[in-house]
């Protein structure tokens, strides 16, 4: 069976010095025996969060990263600069990266066969506007995304990879995805996958959901077939994250 996996995406919140009494105000919320923790945090909170969360079950992630090795490059931070600092995860092609920041599928692919190749895991995020919804092109238009985000990486290092579902109209909306809807698109990003690698690839990928995420709908979500835990934005950064952890 999949492992659960539970993310926080702080998104731009918290100074250092807040991010690090976050840490200390969660690490006694988010003990578990069986689901992954990760806090994704802004670039400048990285190396205090590992600092604060040495010795927890919590894996740090980033919000992003670059695709060049080093150099030229204003403003970037590299996968090596990542994994130094003691990052395992990293989230890749959010929408609101791709609405603000000009992030493309393609520059997502680029930046998903780095992090593989530097061992680092990418949760890599998919997801619908409400007009596609309204379209009837949902799994169109993330099957492309997918497809293209997965080019040329392998099966083993597809096994590895999580994949983040957030319709765009539920982030941040306080709408979540019903859990049917949640689970439907989630299935078909697995069977999406196998059609890509094959079954067994399908049967490891780990695929989160993520939009307006709370205490309350965690338990739901989190217990279909499809859905192997959620990438949670505001409710990331209050104690109720120790209960969506710990939803069961
Ligand atoms: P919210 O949980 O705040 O809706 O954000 C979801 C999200 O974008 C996580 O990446």
């Amino acid at each position: 069976a999949r492992r659960k996996i539970v993310a926080g995406n702080w998104k731009m919140n918290k100074t250092p010095s807040e991010a690090v009494a976050l840490v200390e105000e969660l690490k006694p919320l988010v003990k578990s025996e069986d689901v992954d923790v990760v806090f994704c945090v802004p670039a400048i909170d990285i190396i205090p969060v590992v600092e604060a969360t040495k010795g927890t079950n919590i894996k740090v992630g980033a919000e992003n990263m670059y695709y060049e090795e080093s150099g030229a490059f204003t403003g970037e931070i590299s996968p090596a600069m990542l994994t130094d600092a003691g990052v395992e995860y990293v989230v890749l092609g959010h929408s609101e990266r791709r609405e603000y920041f000009a992030e493309t599928d393609e520059t997502v692919n680029k930046k998903m066969l780095k992090a593989f190749e530097h061992g680092l895991t990418p949760i890599m995020c998919c997801g619908e506007t409400l007009e596609q919804r309204e379209q009837g092109v949902t799994m169109d238009f993330i099957r492309q995304q997918v497809k293209i985000g997965f080019l040329n990486v392998t099966a083993e290092q597809a096994k590895k990879a999580v994949i983040a579902y957030e319709p765009i109209w539920a982030i941040g909306t306080g709408k979540t995805a019903s859990t049917a809807q949640a689970q439907e698109v989630c299935a078909d990003i697995r069977k999406c996958i196998a059609e890509v690698y094959d079954e067994a690839t399908a049967a490891a990928v780990r695929i989160q959901y993520g939009g307006s995420v709370n205490a309350d709908t965690a338990a739901d979500l989190f217990s279909q077939n499809d859905i192997d835990g959620g990438l949670v934005g505001g409710a990331s950064l209050k104690a109720d994250f120790g209960k969506i952890v710990n939803y069961k």
